[in-house]
């Protein structure tokens, strides 16, 4: 672990994706829907996002909670599957059990150490996530919990990217967003942060956008190294 940096920043990352993985659903799933598992996870995680997105388009808005509730019950009608009302409770208790990335923890001690504000940063409700990162031992490395839900809308309204820097008590050019979803990323620099995607896996593309990451690593414990050469 190095010593603090020169400069420090407010690092807001972002909960599922990022600091735990919602895709690991795939596991427990494999026992309900068998080989449809992957494809089942991955369906869920993709409505949950398109809910929010137009929810926050239409401001109509609902919690996120909700809409995964809603992105559960599309899945199931979509792959052909309903599954008993005790196994969709179980799936969204698993929700708050989200296996975190392992290198999560080092990673966010070490920036830390070098001074950094890091606040947990979602479209999940406050609540849920307080609860996911107190189970899975992260709520101790985080400074503080940002959620939209404050505001009643979703990631990328450029409002919630204002907000993290509000609440941060940061001008927006000294708040990161840290996150491995690319339309996150984007949603951050258009609303004049700076952005790092955390590229988790080789085979994930960025949107061609125009619009490109200030850094892109791929584990969450190169950051650190990356502002201790900044030095
Ligand atoms: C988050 C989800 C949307 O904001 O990745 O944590």
């Amino acid at each position: 672990m190095g010593p603090k940096v020169e400069k420090t920043y407010a690092l807001g990352f972002d909960v599922y994706g990022t600091l735990v993985d919602p895709l690991a659903l795939a596991d427990p799933l494999q026992a309900l829907v068998g080989d449809q598992a992957i494809q089942f996870a991955n369906l869920w995680r993709f409505k949950q996002l398109e809910y929010a997105f137009r929810r926050g388009l239409m401001r109509r808005y609902t919690d996120f909670d909700a809409c995964t509730r809603q992105a559960l019950v599309y899945t199931q009608r979509m792959l052909r599957c309903q599954l008993p009302e005790s196994d969709q409770d179980r799936l969204l208790e698993a929700y708050l059990y989200l296996p975190m990335f392992p290198e999560v923890p080092a990673g966010l001690a070490a920036l830390q150490a070098q001074g950094h504000q890091r606040i947990a940063f979602s479209n999940g409700v406050e609540a849920s996530i307080r609860a996911l990162l107190a189970n899975v031992g992260l709520l101790p490395f985080v400074d503080d919990v940002v959620s939209v839900d404050d505001l009643r809308t979703f990631k990328p309204d450029p409002e919630v990217y204002a907000y993290l820097a509000r609440r941060a008590g940061r001008p927006l050019a000294e708040t990161w967003l840290v996150s491995s979803n690319a339309w996150d990323v984007i949603g951050a620099k258009a609303a004049g942060l700076r952005a790092v995607w955390v590229q988790r896996r080789s085979d994930v593309v960025f949107d061609p956008w125009d619009v490109e990451p200030d850094l892109v690593i791929s584990r969450l414990d190169e950051l650190p190294d990356y502002f201790a050469g900044q030095a």
